[in-house]
């Protein structure tokens, strides 16, 4: 399979990558509050790289009935959270190869979350949708990524560039497509357009139910 420009950054970067991103990836705690979990919640995580979130979305489940899931299409990223995951025997835990934009499971979830993940995705509209169909009704999807920086002055175009540099995309209209894809979307902005917190709900019947 010919690996596309992401999965060869990661080639690289699934080494480095939990020693750097404390610096700038920031709000994962927050993030996953706003998906309320309950102890038997079955959880996707898209894009889970090296499975930094997967301490904050465990400590609301109870291993015997609570689910969590992640996927990302990176082989290098999901080998350190395999590593991760037995270290800590997370036996709740499962990890699945695939692409975030056409990926299929049998199994719907209680919560969906993207994690600095949505930004890095060429068809991010269809990674939402793909959530969408996955996510029972009444289930919640939480977005946290870079925003636009719109309070940093001379730095935007700077910031901006860097992180396109980086395959991250922040001119996109992520928050106006969960409300076209949900029909809801409630966003906080925070550090000056640094990064956001989207959640949308799953307001109608999914596909299955
Ligand atoms: C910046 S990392 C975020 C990892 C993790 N969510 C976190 O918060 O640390 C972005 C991850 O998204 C994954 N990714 C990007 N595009 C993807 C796609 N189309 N399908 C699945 N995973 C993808 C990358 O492989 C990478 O592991």
């Amino acid at each position: 399979m010919t690996q596309t420009a992401v999965q060869r950054f990661y080639r690289f970067h699934a080494y480095v990558y939990d020693f750097t991103r404390w610096m700038i990836l920031h709000g994962r705690a927050r993030a996953v509050a706003m998906l309320r979990l309950r102890p038997d919640s079955a959880v996707l995580e898209i894009g889970c790289g090296t499975g930094l979130n997967f301490r904050h979305v465990l400590q609301y489940l109870d291993p015997s009935c609570g689910r969590l899931t992640g996927l990302d299409f990176s082989a290098d990223m999901l080998e350190r959270a395999r590593r991760r995951v037995a270290r800590h025997d997370w036996r709740c835990v499962e990890l699945v190869q695939d692409d975030a934009s056409t990926f299929s499971r049998d199994q719907r979830y209680d919560a969906i979350l993207f994690a600095y993940s949505l930004t890095m995705i060429p068809d991010w509209p269809g990674a939402l949708r793909r959530a969408r169909e996955h996510l029972r009704p009444g289930g919640r999807v939480a977005v946290l990524d870079f925003g636009m920086f719109s309070g940093w002055g001379p730095l935007k175009p700077v910031m901006r560039g860097w992180l396109k540099l980086n395959h991250v995309q922040t001119h996109e209209s992520y928050v106006e497509e969960m409300r076209k894809v949900f029909g809801n979307v409630r966003v906080q902005h925070w550090l000056g357009g640094y990064n956001f917190t989207a959640i949308s709900e799953n307001a109608g019947a999914g596909p299955g139910h």
